[in-house]
This record gives structure tokens, C-alpha cells and sequence, in this order.
């Protein structure tokens, strides 16, 4: 676990050690972020997490009823989740963020087998347990305590379904910084040619509190069977299949 400092600033910038979007560090435990200038009901826009949502709508299963984006922030990712599964719930605990996921899909005209919900998906009584046959949570496991974190993500997998999380961890070793410094040309190049780097207003971001190592660790014990992968953009993802009798 990374040692608790102090005080870490919020920079706009990646760098190889600090990873751009894991960077919003905190004296209090979540800060919002405030790089955008993108209004709420705007088209599409890029950064690091939704540089990943192909990765997450490629792992839907095929004839996906029940989908669930947890953490969905502004509904980006919940909204193109809607045309691979019959029904997307998208829950987020932020007033804001499901205010904007609201207005985006009222200004878009996003599809309206979209739901969003105000709750908190650790509480383990605002989801239904065992319902979904897809859940996503992008850039949402390190604002809780890993292994809670997963433990209620699992649970809300349906039998048969499937978990991926796309998620962020501190470098640790020289060739932690190595493997991010290749990041870093990518990313701009990335930036550039999709008109910058947004994130939405008022979206809470945190530090990773574990490095990479911890991580893949973690995931092992916990996610047994999963498919981990540390991908260039300074995330990682991992895929868990649920089997019918609920177990991995
Ligand atoms: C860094 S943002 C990522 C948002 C979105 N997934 C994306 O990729 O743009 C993390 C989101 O998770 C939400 N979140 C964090 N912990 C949560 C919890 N326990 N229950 C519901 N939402 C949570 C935050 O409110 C925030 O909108």
C-alpha cells in the first residue's frame, strides 16, 4: 500500500510516475475534477478511461440482458453499453455525476434502456445481488478498499456473467516507471489526434492506493481464474467469468 502523505496536489499533466487521470491526490479522501471543457451534454470526448471502453463493450457477452456500469460518472460508457444489452443500469453515488448522466441522455437522445441510480454499490442493499450478466467499473475500485471493492462487484454478477474492472495502480519499481514512460508518447499522441484530454466537471477521482504488484496480487487471490492485463494508458483491466453455480 502506498504510504499515506499528506498532501498530494492535483497536476493536469501525465507523467510517467504519476499517471495523468490517477494524480487528483487528496489531504480529504476524494476531490473533484475540474479539467474540462466539455459541456455536460457534448458529444463524445477522450481520456485514459474512455480510451478503454472499447475494451469494455469487446468483453460484453453475446445476447447480454442486464448490464451494470458501476461508478458511471457522466454515462459515456452506460450509454453505449445500451446498444449490447437489452437493459444498462448505470449507478453512481455522486448527486452530480448522475445529474450529468440525466442530461446527457436527455441532450443526446441516448437510447432509454438506460437507467441511472444514485446509490452507493457498496452498500450491499441499493443493487439487486446476482442480477447482472455484464457489470463494468471503470476507474471505480480504488475509491474503496480493494478487496470490498471486489466483493461487491462479484456479487452483483448474475451466474454465467461477467466482471471487468478497468482500473489504476501506483508505480512502485524502476520498471513500473519504464513500462509508464511508454505510455507517456502514446498518450499525447492519443490526446492529439482526439481533440485533448477531457474529463468531466465535478467527477471524484482519487489516488490508487496500491501499487502494481499489490494489485496483481490482489486480483489473483480474489478474482481466481480472471484475466489481468496492464495496459499501456497507465490502467489495468481484468476480466472475471462467473460460473453458473456462482462461483469463478
Ligand atoms: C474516477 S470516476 C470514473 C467515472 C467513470 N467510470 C469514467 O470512467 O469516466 C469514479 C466514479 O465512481 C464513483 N464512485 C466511487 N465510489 C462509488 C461507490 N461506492 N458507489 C457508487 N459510485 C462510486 C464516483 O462518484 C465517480 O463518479
Amino acid at each position: 500500500m502506498r504510504p499515506s502523505s499528506p498532501v498530494r496536489c492535483c497536476r493536469r499533466t501525465g507523467s510517467p510516475s504519476r499517471p495523468a487521470s490517477s494524480r487528483c491526490g487528496t489531504a480529504s479522501r476524494c476531490r473533484r475534477a475540474v479539467q474540462s471543457d466539455q459541456p455536460v451534454t457534448g458529444a463524445p470526448y477522450w481520456n485514459h478511461n474512455v480510451h478503454y471502453h472499447r475494451t469494455v463493450l469487446a468483453a460484453v457477452p453475446s445476447g447480454c440482458r442486464t448490464a451494470l456500469d458501476v461508478g458511471c460518472g457522466d454515462g459515456l460508457l452506460a450509454g453505449r453499453l445500451a446498444a449490447r444489452a437489452q437493459r444498462v443500469t448505470g449507478v453512481d453515488r455522486s448527486p452530480e455525476m448522475i445529474r450529468q448522466a440525466r442530461a446527457r441522455q436527455a441532450g443526446n437522445g441516448q437510447p432509454r434502456n438506460v437507467t441511472y441510480v444514485e446509490a452507493d454499490y457498496l452498500d450491499g442493499a441499493s443493487l439487486p445481488a446476482c442480477a447482472y450478466d455484464f457489470v463494468s467499473a471503470v476507474a471505480v475500485v480504488h475509491h474503496a478498499r480493494f478487496g470490498d471493492a471486489i466483493n461487491a462487484l462479484t456479487r452483483l454478477v448474475a451466474p454465467g456473467g461477467r466482471l471487468i474492472a478497468v482500473g489504476l495502480a501506483y508505480n512502485h519499481t524502476p520498471l513500473d516507471r519504464v513500462i509508464s514512460g511508454c505510455g507517456l508518447p502514446a498518450s499525447l499522441l492519443c490526446a492529439r489526434l482526439r481533440g485533448g484530454k477531457h474529463d468531466p466537471v465535478g467527477m471524484p477521482v482519487e489516488d490508487p492506493p496500491m501499487h502494481w504488484s499489490e494489485v496483481r496480487g490482489a486480483v489473483r487471490l480474489l478474482l481466481p481464474g480472471c484475466r489481468f492485463r496492464r495496459r499501456l494508458l497507465w490502467r489495468y483491466t481484468v476480466v472475471w467469468d462467473k460460473t453458473q453455480n456462482g462461483g469463478s
